[in-house]
């Protein structure tokens, strides 16, 4: 029967098709969460959350072709935060795109880890800050702070300028970026023996190493890769830490799994006590904390 002959209670709506149709089709191209991207393709059509799609019938005059083109690039892995144009982090939403990393969920857990140990009115440096989305995430939580953000890469650096320049609330300090490598030991020489906190998620992955077509095509190569045992960031960013600590500042640095045991022995080596392994919420060890103990009292 033609949906012109059906009641209105009876008309399937266009938009609930497209989105079953588009899981179906995300699904066979190997999409992780082809549902979930699915509906946030159509919820940024429709300009309306996600929350708010079950109740939306028709797409707008245009919607659905764009909807078809959305979810087609989404099918040839392009990822679905360049196609929507941020990526969403804690309570931020960051601007993303070409050039720049795209924040994951398990980095959130750095920042919890951070918020937890910084005293009053830290100061806190992001190393490898690509979108800022850890300095920009800690200065909105913990408005008292000092917050730096380093990135050495030049198009990170444009990403991470514009979303620092767009503050969440009036109240969050203004993040100050620097265009520096994060690994030279004059970076941020000014602030050695000062900083409470010193955040880092580095490139880790060994070089050659395999990664979803989402990391290969879209990451900068620079942001993912560093090495044949990536840890070529992480061993210069802890001797960079040791120095730009204070006494009993806390450094927290994101890793590979297969890294537990490797950067533990390195922050020991360093000097750093108090090192532990935190899992990420699938269970995968993802970030070693330490304290900078070195000049504490005995
Ligand atoms: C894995 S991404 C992380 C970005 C961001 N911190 C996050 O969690 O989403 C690593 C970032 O470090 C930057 N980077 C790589 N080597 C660097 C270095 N030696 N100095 C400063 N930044 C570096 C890359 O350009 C990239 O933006």
């Amino acid at each position: 029967m033609p949906q012109s002959q059906l009641r209105p209670e009876e008309v399937r709506p266009e938009v609930q098709d497209a989105v079953a149709a588009a899981a179906a089709r995300l699904a066979r191209a190997g999409v992780a969460s082809p549902r979930v991207d699915a509906e946030l393709l159509a919820a940024h059509v429709l300009g309306v959350d996600r929350g708010r799609l079950a109740i939306q019938r028709r797409f707008p005059a245009g919607g659905a072709d764009r909807y078809g083109e959305l979810v087609g690039a989404r099918a040839a892995r392009v990822p679905l935060q360049h196609l929507v144009g941020s990526a969403p982090f804690r309570y931020l939403e960051l601007a993303v795109g070409p050039g720049v990393f795209i924040p994951r969920p398990e980095t959130e857990l750095l920042v919890d880890w951070a918020l937890a140990v910084a005293p009053g009115g830290p100061t806190v440096v992001d190393l490898c800050s690509g979108t800022g989305a850890i300095a920009l995430s800690v200065a909105h939580e913990r408005p008292g702070s000092r917050v730096i953000a380093v990135e050495a890469d030049a198009q990170a650096l444009e990403w991470l300028r514009r979303n620092a320049s767009g503050r969440v609330a009036s109240s969050d300090p203004p993040v100050e970026v620097v265009a520096a490598d994060a690994t030279d030991p004059q970076t941020l020489v000014e602030l050695d023996g000062t900083v409470d906190l010193l955040l880092c998620n580095p490139p880790y992955i060994p070089d050659g190493a395999p990664v979803a077509p989402e990391v290969s095509g879209y990451d900068p190569p620079g942001a993912v890769f560093a090495g044949p045992d990536g840890l070529a960031v992480i061993r210069p960013v802890i001797g960079r830490a040791v120095r730009l600590l204070r006494s009993g500042g806390w450094l927290g640095i994101e890793h590979h799994e297969s890294h537990a045991g490797v950067v533990p022995e390195l922050l020991r080596a360093a000097g750093f006590g108090q090192v532990s392994v935190h899992a990420d919420l699938a269970g995968r060890p993802r970030y070693c904390t330490g304290q900078h103990l070195a000049h504490l009292p005995p």
